[in-house]
């Protein structure tokens, strides 16, 4: 049996491994090297990790989930160059580096971004079949990822936070805003898993519904993180939030209030995952996603 940690550096070493076949170095291409800036500063791997720990949790192979595992991530960097750039969050710290547009230029870092949306579709479509997944399931794996990642996710989720400035706004907007910037892409990455595993859709609307909760926890205590943290402990500049005028959940509920909301929302996703019969990992994942410092 492994532990908890052992599990989650296997799974983080099979992800970082496959970005150098994913995505390998290419002389003097600035592009690329860009991509690759971001994508290999580390950062948790949450999201893949996700992805491998409910294909297994459905009981399929952790090769078969490498492709969307690694495209999750893809997309989620991709997410993270366009949210630092100087006309949205406007940061220059990011994974204990200094953020793409202040190593590479803006321009460079804009495409960088788009190149890896345009990678993590390409490495589903390209790979998917070598790794066992089948043509039904490269097309729904593909699908998920441009909903989660499109106008019923991040980019609208984006829009409503960046309007989130300078203005007063109630409990069910942040929780929109939540929900579609960083819910829908915790989501897709467990639904992906089980549809590696070819897992059927009740499974799937479980997995849904738990990548809901979590991810609706894990932007508010990013949002704690942002008030409690350092730069040194979270590798990005914290206390962006209120320097931006945003409101977030500690706004409304304050310091405790908002962790309570993080542990009923935990709660809940662990409350989705008793119907499977080997939840230990994703049971103590979740758990630690809730009492994160980083
Ligand atoms: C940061 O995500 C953006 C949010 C949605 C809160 P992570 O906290 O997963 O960042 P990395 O991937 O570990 O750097
Ligand atoms: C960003 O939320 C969520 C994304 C979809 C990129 P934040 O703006 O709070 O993320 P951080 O704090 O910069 O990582
Ligand atoms: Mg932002
Ligand atoms: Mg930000
Ligand atoms: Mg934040």
């Amino acid at each position: 049996m492994m532990t908890f940690d052992e599990r989650y550096s296997l799974y983080r070493t099979e992800i970082e491994n496959s970005f150098s076949r994913f995505l390998p170095e290419e002389k003097d291409n600035i592009l690329v090297d860009s991509m690759r800036y971001s994508l290999l500063a580390g950062g948790k791997r949450i999201r893949p990790i996700l992805t491998l720990a409910w294909c297994e949790l459905c009981g399929g192979v952790l090769k078969t989930a490498l492709p969307a595992a690694a495209a999750v991530e893809m997309i989620h960097t991709y997410s993270l160059i366009h949210d630092d750039l100087p006309c949205m969050d406007n940061d220059t710290l990011r994974r204990g580096r200094p953020t793409n547009h202040v190593v590479y230029g803006e321009y460079v870092a804009l495409l960088a971004g788009s190149g890896l949306y345009d990678k993590a579709l390409e490495t589903v479509l390209d790979f998917g079949k070598e790794y066992g997944l089948s043509d039904e399931g490269i097309l729904q794996s593909v699908k998920i990822l441009c909903s989660a990642s499109g106008l019923n996710g991040i980019l609208t989720g984006q829009v409503l936070d960046m309007k989130n400035s300078d203005r007063a706004v109630d409990r069910s907007y942040l929780e929109k805003v939540n929900d579609l910037k960083t819910a829908s892409m915790l989501s897709a990455s467990c639904v992906l898993g089980c549809i590696a595993a070819g897992a059927d859709p009740k499974l799937c609307a479980d997995a849904d519904a738990y990548g809901r909760a979590v991810g609706q926890a894990f932007q508010i205590r990013d949002d704690i993180l942002d008030v409690i943290s350092t730069s040194e402990a979270l590798g990005k500049t914290p206390g962006k939030d209120s320097d931006e005028n945003k409101t977030t959940f500690v706004d409304l509920l304050g310091m405790e209030g908002a962790q309570k909301e993080v542990e009923a929302l935990t709660e809940r996703a662990l409350s989705l995952l008793q119907n499977f019969p080997n939840p230990a990992f994703l049971r103590e994942l979740t758990l630690r996603m809730c009492g994160r410092e980083t």
